[in-house]
């Protein structure tokens, strides 16, 4: 296998007036092609700023973030947003759908208005009939999964989730689950997800703990349990 992402002491800080809060203190860790990593840890630990950054939507205050053996914390503006649009795909825990475009407008916005490609995009998705529908018509699990048929529709190499089922009930949380899962071995991307919720850790390969911007600690799972095996 090879590295897709390295991260190399990664330090953010905000400043609070005269003070510094450190958001991340340091983090290293990597991921490889095809994996399925989980940042877990609790509210305020750091996830989503270290997602933000791996996904080039912030800047690091230092340290290093290799995609692809390229450091982009040394990309200016224009070559984090070629990054971001060539090899990242994004879910955000709140769906960040247009609400005045149909399903498949909205993965339109994403495939260069390409509709074929957003009908295969939802078809693979299980969200063939619900094209049409706009966001507003659509339960939280399908929107969900149109704001991942959105993220696949340029074909990323890496997909990031923060909390992708933070909104979700038990059943639509289930589905958005095994459809990442899916993306991840049967397409082989590779996935870092973010997520306070224990019970996902069994079914990656890698886990990292985040603990207050520090890393408690980093696990390998032999034997990773699919979504169906997992009971929560
Ligand atoms: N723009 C900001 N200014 C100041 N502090 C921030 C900012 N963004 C996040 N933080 C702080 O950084 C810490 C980590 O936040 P975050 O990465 O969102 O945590 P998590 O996603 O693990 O819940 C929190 O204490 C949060 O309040
Ligand atoms: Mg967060």
């Amino acid at each position: 296998m090879s590295e897709i992402l390295k991260v190399e002491d990664l330090i953010k800080s905000y400043s609070m007036g005269k003070n510094e809060f450190k958001a991340l203190k340091g983090i290293s860790f990597t991921v490889e092609e095809g994996e399925f990593v989980l940042l877990y840890g609790d509210s305020g630990s750091g996830k989503s700023t270290a997602l933000n950054i791996i996904g080039g939507m912030d800047r690091a205050s230092s340290g290093k973030v290799w995609v692809y053996n390229e450091d982009i914390t040394s990309y200016n503006d224009k070559q984090l947003n070629d990054y971001r649009r060539r090899i990242i795909g994004f879910v955000f825990q709140s769906y960040n759908l247009i609400n005045n475009l149909s399903a498949k407008e909205n993965v339109m916005l994403v495939s260069g208005g390409n509709g074929d490609i957003a009908d295969k995009m939802l078809e693979e998705m299980g969200l063939k009939d619900r094209a049409s529908a706009f966001p507003t018509e659509l339960s939280g699990g399908e929107a969900q999964r149109v704001a991942l048929a959105r993220a696949m529709a340029k074909s990323p190499a890496l997909l990031l989730c923060d909390e992708p089922t933070g909104a979700l009930d038990y059943d639509n949380s289930r589905k958005v689950m095994q459809t990442i899962r899916r993306l991840n071995r049967e397409n082989g991307v590779t996935v870092l997800m973010v997520s306070h919720n224990l019970a996902f850790l069994p079914i990656a390969d890698k886990v990292i703990k985040l603990k207050s911007g520090w890393i408690e600690g980093i696990t390998e799972n032999d034997a990773p349990l699919s979504v169906e095996e997992l009971d929560w």
